[in-house]
């Protein structure tokens, strides 16, 4: 039976994540089993513009095949670049998305697989609606995204952190300090609550319960230095003490077009908490993009290679404006619309938060 569906291509947007490669991977694998092609576009819907689409490339399984545990993304991704409101040479806007529609029509995709958080998908939705056939992939570290129940690279990002409080434990405790350890997480605590609870936190801070430096402070000093002889505090980049805005780091080089980007937020708890507690020690670690970077852990990588699967399965399938989700035990296809719904945030009242209380872990309230 002839097929409508013969090529499809690939791109992946926004912030980079572990796992991003092992996507591409099964889409590829899948798509040769049902002899699509698939094109392989480079930074994200940047490399559907006229000027750069002559580097999209075909991939076939020998491009592929290695890259399960490799981290980063193959294609390169951007966190900018929106077709709809592209930034020219000079600072002018211009709504360039027909000209991504014209370019994916020339390269003769059928549908784009879009692998990418909201903005991403956003994004596809948009052009999704103005008739190019898109399915989309969730992804973030962040693990916010209301469209999927967990997201691939939250589970390695999880580790590095749960890593770094096993490290920073043992030197807390031979010097009787506070340690207070920043991670990502602009809108929601998932990295945060998820990696204090396994890596024995007793404070964890997320943007969704603006804190309270006395009340962190008390247990600080009863529970943890007077008890363990150490603290360690993690820390949302998105928290923020009752009354203040989440910090924004202090940038150098080039962020036109970017969202602001945080930073800080370990820092003003340390200073606050110095406020009250002026004989203890306090450090502050800022992880950044090691939670960002390398390999995948093992539930990563299925996770990302089932996503892969489903997403070329419903291409060629013939859906147009369609999200793979992660709904366990299996990935579904649901509207690309939910995509965008809602984000997913830490609801104070869930049995997790509760988990946390109940193990003596504050939540800064
Ligand atoms: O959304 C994922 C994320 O890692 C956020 O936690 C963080 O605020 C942002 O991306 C950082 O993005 P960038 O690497 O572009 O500065």
């Amino acid at each position: 039976v002839a097929r409508a569906v013969h090529r499809v291509g690939v791109l992946t947007g926004g912030g980079d994540c572990p796992g991003l490669n092992a996507v591409v991977r099964a889409v590829v694998l899948r798509c040769d089993q049902l002899g699509v092609e698939v094109v392989g576009i480079e930074d994200g819907f940047e490399g559907l513009m006229p000027e750069t689409e002559g580097r999209a490339r075909l991939l076939t399984p020998p491009d592929v095949i290695h890259l399960l545990d490799q981290g980063g993304t193959i294609l390169g991704t951007t966190s900018r670049g929106n077709p709809f409101e592209y930034r020219m040479d000079g600072g002018a806007v211009r709504d360039r998305s027909q000209e991504v529609i014209d370019a994916a029509a020339r390269l003769r995709l059928d549908a784009v697989i879009t692998i990418g958080g909201d903005g991403t998908q956003a994004i596809a939705l948009e052009l999704a609606e103005r008739g190019l056939p898109v399915v989309g992939v969730p992804k973030t570290i962040d693990n916010d995204l209301a469209a999927t129940y967990e997201t691939f690279g939250f589970a390695t990002a999880v580790q590095v952190v749960c890593d770094a409080l096993d490290r920073l434990r043992t030197t807390a405790a031979s010097h009787e300090r506070i340690m207070v350890l920043e991670v990502m997480g602009r809108h929601a605590g998932w990295i945060a609550l998820h990696s204090g609870l396994a890596g024995g936190a007793h404070v964890i801070l997320i943007p969704e319960i603006p804190w309270d430096p006395g009340k962190v402070a008390g247990v600080l000093r009863e529970r943890a230095m007077r008890r363990a002889g150490f603290g360690l505090v993690v820390v949302a980049e998105g928290a923020a003490p009752r009354g203040e805005t989440p910090q924004q780091a202090q940038v150098v080089g080039a962020t036109a077009g970017h969202a602001p980007i945080l930073g800080g937020a370990g820092r003003r708890a340390a200073e606050l908490l110095a406020e009250v507690l002026p004989d203890h020690e306090i450090r502050v670690t800022v992880l950044g993009h090691l939670q960002r970077g390398g390999t995948p852990v093992a539930s990563d990588r299925i996770l990302a290679t089932r996503l892969g699967t489903a997403a070329a399965d419903a291409a060629w399938a013939g859906e147009r404006k369609a999200l793979v989700s992660w709904q366990p035990p299996d990935v579904v296809v649901v509207p690309l619309t939910d995509a965008v719904r809602r984000p997913r945030l830490v609801d104070p009242g869930s049995q997790i938060v509760r988990h946390a209380r109940e193990t003596g872990i504050c939540l800064g309230d």
